[in-house]
């Protein structure tokens, strides 16, 4: 068989070409077989090209068409024909034109696959994901990965033109903590010792600003063992970037530079600067440190408003150091008894004990509490959130944690209820001053919220050992659309403070020493202030994808129990191979 050369793809040929001999080569599509002509629409990653089997074909052309179906690779050479006007397709870019098939030939026969190549699949993702070479090969997903690699091109150009050098870290590593567990990786020459796989890049790169290197960046993986999402795998790909000399706002600049420079590339404008929000305002006015500000509805303090109100739990609530909170659910007093149920069935599932409501519509205000707090109160409160006539007031009081997770909750829950986020929107903003650490119940001890290397507001250090959860960070985390995009801090470069954030983490010296003493020591050669920031690539490749999951855009992403269905792993290793590494497995 005589060897061919593509000549042009199967999404370029138009009206300029008819006449021309070309050389095509692709997936088989479709065969329709109308008796005597058949059309195969063949299909390569840039289009698909009708071919035209006429009864001139030769015989063997004829035979070919005849046996070849579905995902069968073949080649054609061939004239490029006008279509009749009646046979044109405006829907497809070549749909001006056919290729007559005067030789065609069979590349590679194909077994029926488990599911069809379109677009509009219905069938379930695990079989997606056992097959995924045959899902990638779906328009749907193709686009994502190209508009994913865009964006990493568009990226990894801007940070070039900016003067970031690309530097790559290892992978077999010591631990690098970001609050997850390790991936390890046993030693065969160690025996009984074990590389970690990178949480994320951090202790280096603050090494290579030690080093001198300035700006630096990475399109970097990195491996977390901890529950997954659909907005978290265990390995995914961060932009991880660090520069000395810095403030946060020159990450800031930055990284909105980043933004709009990598969106362009897949036509979408942004409007810079982001909005600013610190976290405390963030919880207050949104219930969440990843605020969707795509939809207002905001939630507002009627703790004033409940004092006197004579209704026992607000004001004991108020009274005791809690808060009474409230959103305005707009245009919702249509609502039935069971549309209300649900919010508050929403609101006990989110941690509250009850969902204080009322529907206001033209005839009357609705609400258990017109007993308790009486008309004018609940209108007041209608007016102090920016509601009225045709509202529903939806009410929580208690710990003002607890308030902001519930009301964040059920503002996110009804927005997508009452479709009033608008797709293709992208709001950005930056949630600045996050707590130093957070303080956890069950092991009674502080942790880090971003990670221990966070310098602490320098207006707040003096509390660090006295009053650790007033200590502000100089953390910041980037966020679109309810998604947090990114997080990033300026650096401690000095090893006293380093050592003594440390011991308020309960990190004794002695194993602050074994864990991280190359790099206590790197910090006494000469640190230069620092800072940066890493930027969750597969979250923004998922948004500029319109999806909801960040299987749409990894190629050969894991399920949620971290398995990988096509190659089937993790799976078991021969003896020998563990003997080797000196392992036994414990069977329980
Ligand atoms: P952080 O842990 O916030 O910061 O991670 C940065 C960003 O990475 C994304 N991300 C994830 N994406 C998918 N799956 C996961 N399991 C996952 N975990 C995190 C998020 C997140 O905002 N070293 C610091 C950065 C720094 O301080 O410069 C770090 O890794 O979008």
């Amino acid at each position: 068989m005589t060897r061919w050369r593509r000549t042009h793809t199967c999404g370029e040929l138009g009206l300029d070409a008819v006449g021309s001999k070309v050389t095509l080569m692709g997936w088989v599509d479709v065969v329709r077989d109308l008796g005597g002509i058949t059309f195969i629409e063949l299909r390569d990653r840039e289009g698909v090209t009708q071919l035209l089997i006429g009864e001139q074909a030769s015989p063997e052309v004829i035979e070919v068409a005849k046996r070849a179906s579905s995902e069968w690779v073949v080649a054609v050479q061939g004239e490029v024909l006008r279509r009749t006007e009646a046979t044109v397709n405006p829907n497809v870019a070549t749909g001006a034109i056919e290729v007559r098939a005067d030789a065609l030939q069979v590349l590679s026969e194909a077994k029926t696959p488990p599911f069809a190549i379109e677009d509009d699949l219905k069938t379930n993702e695990d079989l997606r994901l056992r097959y995924r070479y045959l899902d990638l090969r779906r328009g749907v997903m193709r686009r994502n990965l190209e508009r994913r690699s865009k964006l990493a091109v568009g990226g990894r150009n801007f940070l070039a033109e900016q003067g970031f050098h690309e530097i790559e870290t290892p992978y077999l590593t010591k631990s690098t903590p970001e609050g997850a567990r390790d991936y390890l990786v046993p030693s065969r020459v160690h025996k009984g010792s074990f590389y970690a796989l990178p949480q994320s890049p951090q202790i280096f790169k603050q090494l290579l600003m030690i080093a001198g290197m300035e700006r630096y960046f990475q399109i970097v993986r990195c491996f977390r063992d901890e529950d997954i999402r659909a907005d978290r795998q265990p390995e995914f790909t961060q932009i991880d970037i660090e520069m000395s000399f810095v403030e946060p706002d020159d990450v800031y600049e930055l990284v909105e530079g980043l933004f709009v420079s990598m969106l362009s590339a897949i036509g979408v404008e942004l409007e810079t600067p982001f909005l600013r929000l610190s976290y405390r305002e963030a919880i207050d006015r949104f219930g969440s440190d990843k605020p969707d500000l795509r939809f207002g509805c905001e939630i507002t303090d009627v703790s004033e408003l409940m004092l006197g109100s004579g209704y026992g739990i607000f004001e004991s609530t108020v009274e005791s150091g809690g808060v009474v909170r409230a959103i305005i659910a707009t245009g919702c007093a249509k609502y039935s008894r069971k549309d209300v149920d649900d919010l508050e069935a929403a609101a006990k599932e989110l941690g509250a004990r009850g969902l204080g409501w009322a529907r206001w519509s033209e005839e009357e205000l609705k609400s258990p509490l017109v007993r308790h707090l009486g008309e004018d109160r609940l209108k007041e409160a209608f007016k102090a959130c920016g509601g009225g006539v045709g509202d529903v007031l939806l009410i929580v009081a208690g710990e003002r944690p607890l308030v902001a997770d519930v009301l964040g909750g059920l503002r996110v829950q009804l927005a997508k209820r009452e479709g009033w986020i608008q797709e293709g929107q992208w709001k950005f903003l930056w949630v600045t001053e996050f707590p130093l650490f957070e303080y956890h119940e069950g092991d009674g001890r502080w942790y880090s919220m971003h990670h221990p290397f966070t310098a602490p507001h320098p207006e707040d250090f003096g509390a660090l050992e006295s009053d650790p959860g007033t200590v502000r960070a100089l953390a910041y985390d980037v966020v679109a659309n309810g998604y947090e995009l990114g997080g990033g801090s300026i650096r401690i470069h000095n090893s006293d403070v380093q050592q003594q954030v440390f011991r308020a983490l309960g990190i004794s010296d002695e194993e602050a020493h074994e864990k991280f003493g190359f790099f206590l020591e790197a910090l006494q050669y000469g640190t230069p202030p620092h800072g940066g920031i890493a930027l969750g690539f597969d979250r923004i490749a998922m948004l500029a994808a319109g999806g909801t999951s960040l299987r749409d855009v990894i190629a050969f992403p894991k399920t949620t129990s971290a398995f990988d269905l096509m190659t089937g792993s993790p799976s078991e290793v021969a003896k020998d191979q563990l003997d080797e590494l000196g392992i036994g497995i414990k069977k329980t």
